[in-house]
C-alpha cells in the first residue's frame, strides 16, 4: 500500500522513516513535554547505546526460500497476537495530545496490537477500556508504597478487562533527567495529570482534602507513593496472590534477576532499560537481551524494548531472543504530531517494514528468526 501511494502521488502526513519523527516533534511540540518524552537519564548515553547496540547487529539475508505467503502472528503469554509488537506503557500522554491515552488505545485496537496502559495514565483506566471494546489490553503497574492503592489498581484493572499485568521494576525512584530538571518540568502537574490515580478510591481515601480542593496535595501524595525502593523479591508474592492472569516484570537486564523472576512464579520479563531514562550508563537493552534469553527463554516469555525504531529493529530483537517487542517514543511522537492517526501511522509503518524485512531475509514467520540471522560488527 505504501508503495502504491507512489502511483497516485499521495504523500503520507508523517515520515515513513520513523527515526525522523523525533526531530520533527522537536520542531513542532512544546519544549517542556518534548523534553520529558525525548529526554533520558544523565548525558543520554544509555539511549544512544540502545540504538548503537541494535545498529551494530546486521542481518544476513537468505535467498530463494519461498516467502510468498507470510504469517506474522505469535503466541505470547497464552494469547495469539497478530504480530510481535505492542505499545509500551507511557504515562501522562495528555501532555502530548488532548486525546491522550484514548487516542493511543484506539489506534492499537484499530491495528490489532496490544495496548499497555500506564499506571500514570492521564485517563482513568475504565475509560480507556471502554474505548477499546474487546481489544487486547495489558495494565502496567507502578508498584508503590501504598498496598491499598496497589490492590485497588489490580481490582480495577481486572474488572476493566486488562489481561496481563506488567510490573515495572526500574522506576522505584525517578532518575536524574537533566532536560526535566533544567526546565523545571513536572509532567504530572499538567493537563489531566495522573487522573488514573486521582480517580482511585483508595488513593482519594488517603487525602485530607479532595483532589479538586487541593490538587497540589494530590500530586505530592502521588509522588510520595508511586515508587517504593524498599521492595524486594519476596514481595512479589503479594502480586501473585492478587492477580490470577500472567505477570510480566519490566526492566530486567541481568540474567540472575530473570532467573529470580521465574523462581517467583512470574510469567515473563521485559528486557528494558526504560528507553535509557533510568540508569545512566546502563547496559544497552539489546546487549542484555541474549543473556537473559539464554538464562530463562525456556521458562519465561521474554519481551524487549528500548531503542526499537524500525521494522529491522523488531527483526533483530527476535533474533536476539525476544518473543515480541514494545515500542515507546515513536508512537508518542506520532500521537503528539497527529493524534490517533499518527499512532496508527507508526504501527502500520513498523508492521509493514517488519513484514518486508522478514521476507527479504528469507523467513515466512517470526518463529524461525534466530541468532543465525545476525552478525555483530565490532563496537
Ligand atoms: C516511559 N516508559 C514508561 N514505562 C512504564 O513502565 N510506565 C510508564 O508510565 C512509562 N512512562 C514513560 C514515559 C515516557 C515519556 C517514555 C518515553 C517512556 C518507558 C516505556 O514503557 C519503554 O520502556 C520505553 O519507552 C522504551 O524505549 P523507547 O522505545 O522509547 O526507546
Amino acid at each position: 500500500e505504501i508503495y502504491l501511494n507512489g502511483m497516485t502521488g499521495a504523500v503520507p502526513r508523517l515520515p515513513t522513516d520513523l527515526t525522523r519523527l523525533e526531530e520533527l516533534a522537536e520542531h513542532r511540540l512544546a519544549p517542556g513535554p518534548m523534553g520529558y518524552v525525548a529526554g533520558s537519564a544523565g548525558d543520554g548515553s544509555t539511549a544512544r547505546a540502545n540504538r548503537a547496540a541494535l545498529s551494530r547487529r546486521r542481518i544476513v539475508p537468505r535467498m530463494l526460500r519461498d516467502v510468498g505467503e507470510r504469517e506474522l502472528s505469535v503466541e505470547v503469554l497464552g494469547r495469539s497476537l497478530p504480530a510481535p509488537l505492542a505499545l509500551a506503557p507511557v504515562g501522562v500522554l495528555s501532555i502530548m495530545h488532548p486525546d491522550a491515552e484514548l487516542a493511543a488505545a484506539r489506534a492499537a485496537a484499530a491495528q490489532g496490537v496490544p495496548y499497555i496502559l500506564s499506571s500514570a495514565s492521564s485517563t482513568p483506566m475504565e475509560r480507556v477500556a471502554d474505548a477499546m471494546g474487546d481489544a487486547e489490553r495489558w495494565f502496567q503497574l507502578y508498584w508503590g508504597k501504598d498496598r491499598e492503592v496497589t490492590r485497588s489498581f489490580l481490582d480495577r484493572a481486572k474488572a476493566a478487562g486488562f489481561s496481563v499485568l506488567v510490573v515495572t521494576l526500574d522506576t522505584q525512584l525517578l532518575a536524574w533527567r537533566p532536560r526535566d530538571l533544567d526546565q523545571a518540568y513536572l509532567p504530572f502537574l499538567h493537563g489531566a495529570g495522573t487522573a488514573n490515580y486521582f480517580t482511585d478510591p483508595a488513593f482519594r481515601a488517603g487525602l485530607e482534602r479532595s483532589v479538586e480542593e487541593d490538587p497540589n496535595a494530590a500530586v505530592l501524595r502521588f509522588l510520595g507513593l508511586f515508587g517504593d525502593p524498599g521492595k524486594t523479591w519476596p514481595d512479589l508474592a503479594f502480586l501473585r496472590a492478587h492477580w490470577d492472569g500472567p505477570i510480566v516484570l519490566k526492566g530486567v537486564l541481568h540474567p540472575d534477576d530473570a532467573r529470580q523472576a521465574a523462581d517467583a512464579g512470574m510469567d515473563g520479563v521485559v528486557v528494558s532499560n526504560h528507553g535509557g531514562r533510568q540508569v545512566a550508563g546502563s547496559v544497552a537493552a539489546a546487549d542484555a537481551l541474549p543473556r537473559v534469553a539464554d538464562a530463562v527463554g525456556d521458562r519465561l516469555t521474554v519481551l524487549f524494548d528500548s531503542g526499537v525504531r524500525t521494522g529491522d529493529d523488531v527483526f533483530k530483537a527476535l533474533a536476539l531472543g525476544a518473543r515480541a517487542v514494545l515500542v515507546g517514543r515513536p508512537y508518542v511522537y506520532g500521537l503528539g504530531l497527529d493524534g490517533q492517526a499518527g499512532v496508527e501511522h507508526v504501527i502500520r509503518c513498523l508492521l509493514a517494514e517488519f513484514d518486508l524485512t522478514l521476507a527479504l531475509s528469507g523467513h515466512r514467520a517470526p518463529g524461525t528468526v534466530s541468532a543465525a540471522d545476525l552478525v555483530e560488527e565490532p563496537g
